[in-house]
């Protein structure tokens, strides 16, 4: 079936007012009416040249920004879970990997817009499905547009279901066994490229979560695209959060750290770089969001993780609603089954990390030694005061987990969503 003159016009048309107009009451009465060939819903094979331009328009389309040991996972699996989700962890791993391998976190200020301007480039192919623009950071290069090497792709829903995967089991026990990301490695064999972005056309939204992008302010280019419809979820944490989950984690890198711990005496060595790195991020990028120039009018919202841990389903709502998407049951289920708001103690999920991280939010005051909370929050206390988190300054009050070091930050403007 083909457009006719007319409606192409007038889709071209509701395509740019939908960019500056609340897209909610257009995503309710889908613009497929007037170009009734599936759009959104049937991927490739449509035969409408605007298909792309009224699709984009309807799409919401969402940056997760993050940093290591974040919470990000967790934020993510909020659209993964979504059936009508698009999910991506991660890409922008093979952008770093590809333009920068040794350095994690390059200080090099030329390099690290060389690597900027490749990552925007990249988030803006992908949230338009051209996956394979992925394809030229992978290492080995796929072949074929197929790709054993995708960073974290069990950790994408849509890669790991049908027909991305067409595993060879019956349908219980294949939802059962992708729920773990290796496995869905091992079943589901090599990506397909091709596939993988007709799944990222079928779905209406699309979400990407990134810890390689330092601030707000480098994504400007995106948000003002108006072809992009881009909505930013910053995600920050108590930075002596991230921390102590870091020196978990990162064990080489935070390895002075660890000495500071078992021995109790500070490595004269001990590198502040990582951490005052992190604050300084969060605090320009926090500061510019919470300014609300006109330019993130409505495109960006504050996400305290600890706020998340403490009301997952609250925030959860106040989420989708920023994003004026309807929150689907699979997700709140979800919720249920990985947070403290399940009360099934036997549930299977009951040990996984993302369980853990959502209870253990406030943990880090258990782990970290006195003198390294007050030496990181002294580096960070600008940070501190701004997002809302309480300086200690007696090893009791540190341990007290009765006495809570996150302020109520719930109202507007801090909670920013218009
Ligand atoms: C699109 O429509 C034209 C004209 O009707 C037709 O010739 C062509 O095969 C169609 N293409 C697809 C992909 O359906
Ligand atoms: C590419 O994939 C197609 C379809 O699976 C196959 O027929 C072809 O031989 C493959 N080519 C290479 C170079 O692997
Ligand atoms: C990937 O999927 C496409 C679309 O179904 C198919 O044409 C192609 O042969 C597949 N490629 C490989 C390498 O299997
Ligand atoms: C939640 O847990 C129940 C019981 O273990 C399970 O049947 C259900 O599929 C789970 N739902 C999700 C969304 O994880
Ligand atoms: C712990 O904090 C609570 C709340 O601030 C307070 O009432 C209590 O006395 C504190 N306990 C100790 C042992 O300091």
């Amino acid at each position: 079936m083909q457009c006719s003159w007319k409606s192409m016009v007038l889709l071209a048309l509701a395509s740019i007012a939908i960019q500056y107009t609340a897209i909610r009451t257009f995503s309710s009465k889908p613009l497929s009416l007037l170009c009734p060939v599936g759009l959104a819903t049937t991927g490739h094979a449509v035969n409408c040249s605007l298909r792309d331009l009224t699709r984009l328009g309807q799409r919401t389309h969402i940056l997760i920004l993050a940093t290591t040991r974040s919470g990000s996972s967790f934020v993510g699996q909020l659209f993964n879970q979504h059936p009508e989700v698009f999910y991506l962890f991660e890409p922008l791993y093979h952008v770093q990997l590809a333009l920068l391998p040794r350095l994690a976190q390059s200080r090099n200020l030329a390099e690290r817009r060389v690597m900027l301007g490749a990552a925007r480039d990249l988030l803006r192919s992908l949230f338009h499905c051209h996956l394979s623009s992925l394809e030229s950071y992978i290492r080995p290069r796929p072949s074929n547009h197929s790709t054993d090497k995708l960073f974290r792709r069990g950790a994408s829903r849509s890669l790991c279901s049908p027909p991305v995967c067409e595993v060879p089991l019956g349908l219980e026990e294949q939802s059962l066994v992708l729920s773990d990301e290796g496995e869905c490695v091992k079943r589901c064999g090599p990506l397909n490229v091709s596939l993988a972005a007709d799944a990222c056309r079928a779905k209406h939204h699309a979400a990407i979560k990134t810890v390689r992008i330092p601030q707000i302010s480098d994504l400007r280019a995106l948000i003002e695209d108006p072809r992009l419809n881009l909505k930013v979820v910053q995600l920050v944490r108590d930075p002596r959060g991230i921390l102590a989950s870091r020196i978990e984690t990162f064990r080489d890198t935070y390895r002075l750290w660890r000495l500071w711990r078992a021995t109790g005496h500070r490595p004269h060595n001990l590198d502040l770089g990582q951490i005052n790195t992190v604050c300084e991020d969060f605090l320009r990028s926090v500061s510019l969001g919470l300014a609300r120039p006109p330019w993130l009018r409505g495109r960006y919202m504050l996400l305290r993780y600890e706020d998340l841990a403490r009301f997952p389903l609250q925030k959860t709502r106040e989420l989708y609603s920023f994003l004026g998407l309807p929150l689907d049951r699979s997700v709140e289920d979800w919720i249920i089954n990985n947070t403290r708001g399940s009360s099934d103690l036997s549930s299977r999920q009951k040990f996984t990390t993302v369980r853990d991280s959502a209870a253990n939010a406030e943990n880090w005051r258990v782990k970290l030694s006195f003198d390294m909370v007050v030496y990181t929050q002294t580096a960070c206390q600008p940070l501190l005061e701004l997002l809302g988190y309480k300086t200690v300054f007696q090893a009791r009050e540190l341990r007290n987990l009765s006495y809570s070091l996150v302020e109520d930050r719930t109202a507007p403007p801090f909670f920013l969503n218009n």
